[in-house]
């Protein structure tokens, strides 16, 4: 047996086709501006995909490609500017930021109705406390891959490794919301492998390559993997490739997870842009 795999592509292009027609609808075009720190290639690859989608679903954006240099208070400036810009609906903070910067303020700064990345305590809240909110656009890639194709969620046991801020505590309160039973699990948890063997939907969100082997998988499991690590120039998920033999589902490395983060980052724009043409708040 090998795992039915679950294409981020398939779901990603049903979701911008929708997206798409949402938009041919709208009296305006949604606006995102993407702020990136330095050249860390990694970073410049993920703003250039972001970019291309959003232009070609007929998005309105803008790029602010910061020196490596940039100081926190230049940093924090262009956020308070991006933030006072009427016509600007959503802005996007590239992480890791260099070390000379802490995210955790200039995240803080963004005005939590332009934060389509979800990662303002404000909505991080809001997640938690089960209020329509934007949710980080990684988890909230699972759970469309999921329902794109038809597999249920509620009352199943979603084991999440990896305790992030970007993907498994919001998948963890995403979870959650759709009834799932949740276990969070993280480098310190004791009897991991056990545990993940419970797993009817097995996320892994570690950033450690090929770390989920197949003892690790119950027989029949959905395994969903956000890992991506590049080993001698390969491209490789926190899942091994073996696990494809236990696995009922798998998403593939690449072409899976990665795909719906940046979609996702679309369907936000626009949800974004639509709150704030209803509540105007900046
Ligand atoms: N870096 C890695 N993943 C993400 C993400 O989802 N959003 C942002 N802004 N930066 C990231």
């Amino acid at each position: 047996m090998s795992a039915v795999l679950l294409s981020g592509h398939e779901v990603a292009e049903a979701l911008a086709a929708e997206l798409a027609a949402e938009l041919a609808t709208l009296p305006f075009i949604p606006k995102l501006a993407f702020v990136r720190v330095g050249e860390d290639p990694a970073s410049v690859a993920y703003v250039r995909g972001k970019n291309r989608l959003a232009q070609r679903l007929g998005l309105a954006t803008e790029l602010h490609a910061l020196p490596e240099a940039t100081t926190q208070a230049e940093l924090m400036a262009l956020i308070a500017q991006l933030n006072a810009e009427p016509a600007l609906d959503g802005v996007l903070l590239q992480l890791p930021l260099p070390p000379q910067l802490d995210s955790k303020p200039v995240l803080e700064a963004i005005d939590p109705a332009k934060d389509v990345d979800g990662f303002h305590p404000m909505n991080v809240g809001r997640l938690w406390s089960g209020q329509p909110t934007l949710v980080p656009c990684t988890p909230a890639g699972l759970i469309r891959i999921l329902d794109h194709y038809q597999l249920p969620i509620e009352g199943r046991h979603a084991v999440i490794i990896g305790r992030s801020n970007l993907v498994g505590k919001p998948a963890a309160a995403l979870f959650l919301g759709r009834h799932a039973t949740v276990t969070l699990a993280h480098s310190r948890t004791r009897g991991l492998e056990g545990l993940a063997r419970q797993a009817d939907i097995l996320v892994a969100a570690i950033g450690k390559a090929g770390f989920v082997k197949p003892t690790m998988v119950k027989p029949g499991a959905i395994v969903l993997d956000v890992g991506i690590s590049r080993v001698e120039g390969r491209l490789m998920g926190d899942v091994a490739p073996e696990v494809a033999a236990v696995a009922a589902y798998l998403t593939p490395m690449p072409g899976g997870t990665g795909p719906m983060t940046v979609a996702m980052l679309m369907r936000n724009t626009l949800d974004a842009a639509q709150a704030r043409r209803r509540e105007p708040c900046g």
